[in-house]
C-alpha cells in the first residue's frame, strides 16, 4: 500500500541542503521513520557561524563535534579538510540561492548527524551508517537596538539532564527551558542546579563583578560553547581578568554585568533577571555596561581579522 498523501511542506524554505552525500532541494530532503535521530533523539549537533563566506572558529567546531560522536560512539564520517569542503560548499549555494555575495554573506550553518537507521531498540545498534544532514539559514544578527537595551532573562531550576556537555540533538529539556522564557516575552532563561549558575537553554552565561569575569566550570553539567575559548582569549589579550568558578544564584543577582554568549547572540548584554534590574549598585542599572562593549568589540574585531577577506 504505497503512501499517496505526502505533500511538500511549503514551510520549508526553498534553499540547498546536503543529505549523505548529495546537495539538494531542502523541501525534497527525506530520511527513513526509523533513523534513530528521528526515533531516539540519537544524534550530535553542530551549529557553525559564516561571516563573510567563511566558517568562524572552525576547528574548535569540529573538536567539539568530534568529541559529541566520540561519547555517543558515533564514528565520524568525514575529516576536518572533508567537512570544510562540505560547510564552503553549502554555505556558496546558499548565498547563490538567497542572492547574496558569498564574500559578505553571513550565515548559519547546521550540521546534524546521528546513529543511522536501525530496527527500533535502545542498545547503540553497532554497524549503523550514520546518517548526515547539513542545511544553511540565514544569521540574523541583533539589532543595534537590543544591544544598546540589553534583554530580559527568566530565571530556572535546571531540570536537564546530566549530560549536558554532549551537543545532543535529545533537546527537549532545552525545549521546556527556552519555552519558559518564551511565554513571558523574555530571551533566555538561565539555569540553575541547585544554587549554581549553569547555563541557559541555548546559550553559556557569564557574570562580571568588580572588572573579573567568571563563567562556571567546564564540566558535565553544561555544554562548553565555542565562546568559551573565545572570551577567554579575548579577556586575556584585553587585560580582563578572567576566572572559571562555581557561581551562586545571589552572585548572580549581585553582578554587575550579565552577558549571554552563542553563535547567533555572540556576546549580549542581559539588562534584567526575573523582576530584578541587573548591576543595581553601578553607575548602568538595567543597562549594559562597559565590560561587554569592550567584548563585544573584540569579537567583532576577531570576526574580521579572521574571516574578512580584503
Ligand atoms: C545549551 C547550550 N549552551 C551553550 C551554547 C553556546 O554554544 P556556542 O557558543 O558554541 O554557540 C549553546 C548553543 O547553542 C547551547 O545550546
Amino acid at each position: 500500500m504505497p503512501f499517496i498523501n505526502q505533500p511538500i511542506n511549503p514551510n520549508i524554505p526553498n534553499t540547498i541542503c546536503y543529505l549523505n552525500g548529495e546537495f539538494g532541494p531542502l523541501r525534497e530532503a527525506k530520511i527513513s521513520v526509523l533513523d534513530r535521530g528521528f526515533i531516539f533523539g540519537d544524534g550530535v549537533y553542530e551549529v557553525v557561524p559564516i561571516y563573510y563566506g567563511q566558517p568562524f572558529r572552525f576547528d574548535q567546531h569540529m573538536a567539539r563535534l568530534e568529541k559529541s560522536l566520540k561519547e555517543l560512539r558515533i564514528p565520524n564520517p568525514y575529516s576536518k579538510d572533508d567537512w570544510l569542503k562540505l560547510v564552503e560548499q553549502l554555505a556558496l549555494h546558499f548565498a547563490q540561492t538567497s542572492k547574496q555575495n558569498i564574500d559578505q554573506s553571513q550565515q548559519i550553518i547546521y550540521i546534524q548527524i546521528s546513529r543511522g537507521v536501525a530496527p527500533r531498540d535502545h542498545i547503540m545498534t553497532p554497524d549503523c551508517v550514520p546518517t548526515v544532514f547539513m542545511m544553511a539559514n540565514p544569521f540574523k544578527p541583533v539589532s543595534a537596538e537590543i544591544r544598546l537595551t540589553g534583554v530580559k532573562c527568566i530565571s530556572a531550576h535546571d531540570f536537564r539532564w546530566e549530560k549536558a556537555h554532549i551537543k545532543s540533538t535529545s533537546l527537549l529539556g532545552a525545549v521546556f527551558a527556552r519555552q519558559i522564557s518564551a511565554d513571558v516575552g523574555a530571551t533566555e532563561t538561565i539555569m540553575f542546579r541547585g544554587n549554581y549558575l549553569s547555563e541557559a537553554s541555548s546559550s553559556n552565561v557569564w557574570i562580571v563583578k568588580n572588572g573579573t569575569v567568571f563563567a562556571p566550570p567546564k564540566d558535565h553539567l553544561l555544554l562548553e560553547g565555542i565562546r568559551y575559548g573565545l572570551l577567554e582569549e579575548i579577556c586575556k589579550s584585553q587585560n580582563i581578568p578572567f576566572s572559571l568558578q562555581k557561581i551562586s544564584k545571589q552572585e548572580v543577582f549581585d553582578a554587575d554585568e550579565v552577558l549571554l554568549s552563542s553563535a547567533s547572540k555572540e556576546v549580549l548584554p542581559v539588562s534584567q533577571i526575573d523582576d530584578k534590574l541587573v548591576g543595581l549598585n553601578t553607575t548602568h542599572p538595567g543597562k549594559p555596561g562597559p565590560i561587554y562593549k569592550q567584548l563585544h568589540l573584540a569579537y567583532s574585531a576577531s570576526v574580521d581579522k579572521n574571516c574578512k577577506r580584503n
